[in-house]
């Protein structure tokens, strides 16, 4: 059974590269997870991949059963999550395709199934004053610096309902809290991954400049744009951390 796991994002559905040996549909106590989970070999190494929105995408951020995705690699025996999150950039040191590998989160969402902690099981206050585990942090940071990939070390990731993006106001007062990327889907995904104690990172992808930091709107083709520019650096940076 794998020890890694990466949750694939928006312009992440499929992982190439990935050799197929199994797919499991994983049933939980939450329900079903978003797609069924690919086991297989990247570079030579056993991992599980599973499309956040499904496959095809077809979950908006705020639908995604994060508990049942969460739970399910759990049930897998899943150690380390890499998650891949599409954000927009608040700071102009973070152009659209650049890699963020952020620090600290800011949870805006809501009414999302965020704990493990209700009904019958005993509620257990878990320490999150770091949300990501440092060890894997780490780990992309070594394999984007020997990929010669760019990329940001630290940030803060403020999450937000969606999907609809923000208005500009929104956007200086996340400024203002200290938010550096701001995405829909981080959260509570790290929560849960910390309540059930595998070790959990992200990679962001900066895919536009959030609401009011660039002219004009913000455009799906310019997203797309972006996924497209920067979605083979995410996975030079996961091949490299995971062999
Ligand atoms: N805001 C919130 N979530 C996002 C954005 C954004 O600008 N871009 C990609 N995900």
């Amino acid at each position: 059974m794998p020890n890694i796991a990466i949750i694939g994002g928006t312009g992440l559905t499929q992982l190439a590269g990935l050799t197929l040996t199994e797919q499991k549909l994983v049933e939980t106590p939450y329900g079903e997870p978003s797609a069924p989970i690919k086991i297989g070999q990247l570079a030579g190494q056993q991992l599980a991949f599973l499309a956040r929105h499904g496959d095809p995408h077809q979950l908006a951020p705020h639908q995604v059963n994060y508990r049942a995705n969460v739970f399910a690699l759990k049930t897998l025996g899943v150690k380390a999550i890499y998650a891949v999150n599409a954000v927009g950039a608040i700071k102009t040191t973070m152009p659209p395709a650049h890699v963020v590998i952020p620090d600290q989160i800011i949870d805006y969402s809501y009414g999302r199934e965020h704990t493990f902690f209700a009904d019958e099981r005993a509620v257990e206050h878990i320490d999150f004053t770091y949300p990501y585990s440092d060890t894997l942090r780490q780990a992309l940071l070594v394999a984007a610096d020997k990929a010669g990939v760019q990329c940001t070390d630290g940030g803060v990731y403020g999450c937000t309902q969606g999907p609809r993006l923000e208005t500009k106001a929104e956007i200086d007062k996340l400024e203002r809290d200290g938010v550096d990327i701001v995405g829909m889907t981080g959260m509570p995904e790290a929560a849960l991954a910390r309540e059930v104690g595998i070790e959990y990172a992200s990679l962001a992808l900066v895919v536009n400049m959030a609401a009011g930091r660039s002219q004009g709107v913000i455009t799906m083709d310019d997203i797309e744009q972006a996924l497209e520019d920067g979605m083979g650096k995410v996975l030079t940076i996961l091949t490299h951390a995971i062999t």
